[in-house]
């Protein structure tokens, strides 16, 4: 197994700029999100931003991805492929944006509703979103990866929701996904201990359901096996001397965790 990098100075300010990139693409995709616009002009504005800043979008053409970013409705988890399909009021959908700027990646997502909230949407969207920051605030050095995966994994049974197991976060740098998996389920005190300098994405998916998921035909789109809604968030997370700096947080909600 590949050790986990510790990122240089200079590789941190780097990563500060591709994730801040990333951050303001899905702030910018935000603002266009309302009833009958499709995933596809979702996708193609975010393509446009990223390259419009000398940046591009990391998931096109990553292991055949078709598209410029994740777009996943409802039932799907995550790997949604932008396309045809028009929103509606009620959908809740999430937006994955990756930036590949000056050679390092900056990883983010966030779960949006479409018009008007419906009750189902907006519970898991905010189970999802408490489960992120449980996972965040447990990150600091000289803790364990099973930390995070546990703290996340508990919030999520205490509301009656799931963890997905098949997904997990990962360590990120000059490469989209580096070591190491970034589990959103575990035990406290258990995996590889959490040093200054790494970095890494946190990103539970969680199920209104059962956790079983499957994959459809176009071999990328992951749905709930029972049709329930799913919903998730993703940082990129920098463990610091003396906790954590989220790196895509750029309305400074997190600033107190360093
Ligand atoms: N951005 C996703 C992640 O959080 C990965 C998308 S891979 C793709 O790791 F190929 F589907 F784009
Ligand atoms: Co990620
Ligand atoms: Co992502």
């Amino acid at each position: 197994m590949p050790a986990i990098k510790i990122k240089t100075t200079e590789e941190i300010e780097s990563m500060r700029a591709s994730c801040r990139l990333a951050a303001l693409c899905l702030k910018m995709v935000e603002s266009h999100l309302q009833p009958g616009v499709t995933t596809q002009q979702l996708n193609d504005l975010c393509h446009h931003f990223l390259l419009d800043h000398h940046a591009r979008p990391s998931p096109l053409n990553y292991r055949g991805f078709p598209k410029s970013i994740c777009t996943s409705v409802n039932q799907q988890v995550c790997h949604g492929i932008p396309g045809p399909r028009a929103l509606r009021s009620g959908d809740i959908i999430n937006i994955d944006v990756t930036a590949h700027l000056n050679g390092f990646h900056g990883d983010t997502n966030k779960t949006f509703h479409v018009g008007i909230p419906s009750p189902k949407g907006e519970r898991i969207i905010q189970v999802a979103k408490k489960c992120l920051d449980v996972g965040i605030r447990a990150v600091r050095p000289k803790g364990f990866f099973g930390d995070i995966g546990a703290a996340i994994q508990a919030v999520a049974s205490q509301y009656n929701c799931s963890v997905v197991r098949e997904y997990c976060g990962h360590g990120i740098g000059r490469d989209f996904h580096e070591e190491p998996a970034v589990l959103h389920y575990g035990i406290p005190g258990t995996g590889a201990e959490l040093k200054p300098g790494m970095i890494f994405t946190i990103e539970p998916m969680i199920n209104l359901g059962k956790p079983d998921i499957r994959v459809l035909p176009d071999k990328w789109t992951v749905v709930t096996k029972d049709h329930s809604l799913s919903a998730q968030f993703e940082h990129t997370i920098l463990v610091t001397p003396t906790g954590f700096e989220v790196l895509t947080d750029l309305d400074g909600e997190y600033l107190n965790g360093s």
